[in-house]
């Protein structure tokens, strides 16, 4: 008689199981409590009670300072942020898996070349925040770790009411502060 070991008993489950697993930040889901730093890594900010109340607009970005974050993505969020408040979405918050003393220079160098805006850069240090929202990708050969997909999740009352995740996790298009506009 051929004996099936249990590991070969579970590989199939774990695979049809992946398979079946929600993936990504989806409509309807609660936004974390899962700690993020602004400007310090004594200054803990809990996104679900900042987005509690209210629309807010959430971009994740797979890294501070690089090209497409630092030269299109963000700027086009600066630069608009006039017309998301006019769409009442008073709130704006950045995400980056780095220290939050990166994301403080970051967001101090994009307010001085593309004006002031009240969106807030928090650090997602760990990458524990877009884990949550299974929005991590492997990004271990440019930036030497796991980083957040590109995207902006639109927030109302802590709840995720419209997601723009980009499928190739860089890419600025989807989550264009332009096209998103156009949709909300
Ligand atoms: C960027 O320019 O934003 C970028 C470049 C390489 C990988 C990921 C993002």
């Amino acid at each position: 008689m051929q004996l099936i070991t249990k590991s070969a008993l579970k590989l199939p489950v774990t695979y049809s199981f992946r398979a079946l697993a929600r993936s990504y930040a989806t409509v309807g889901d609660k936004i974390p409590s899962t700690s993020v730093h602004e400007n310090s890594p004594g200054n803990e900010v809990d996104l679900s009670k900042e987005t509690a109340k209210g629309k807010s607009i959430l971009v994740g970005v797979p890294g501070a300072f690089s090209p497409g974050c630092s030269q299109k993505h963000i700027p086009g969020y600066i630069k608009n942020s006039d017309a998301f408040k006019n769409k009442g979405y008073d709130q704006i918050f950045v995400l980056a898996v780095n220290d939050p003393f990166v994301t403080k220079a970051w967001g101090e160098e994009l307010t001085d070349k593309n004006g002031k805006s009240s969106i807030r850069f928090l650090a997602d240090s760990t990458g524990a925040f877009a884990k949550d929202l299974d929005l991590l990708f492997d990004a271990t050969k440019v930036f030497g770790n796991e980083r957040s997909k590109r995207y902006a999740l639109v927030v109302e009352d802590g709840k995720i009411t419209e997601t723009f995740i980009e499928p190739d996790n860089t890419s600025v298009d989807k989550s264009d502060a332009t096209k998103v506009l156009e949709k909300i």
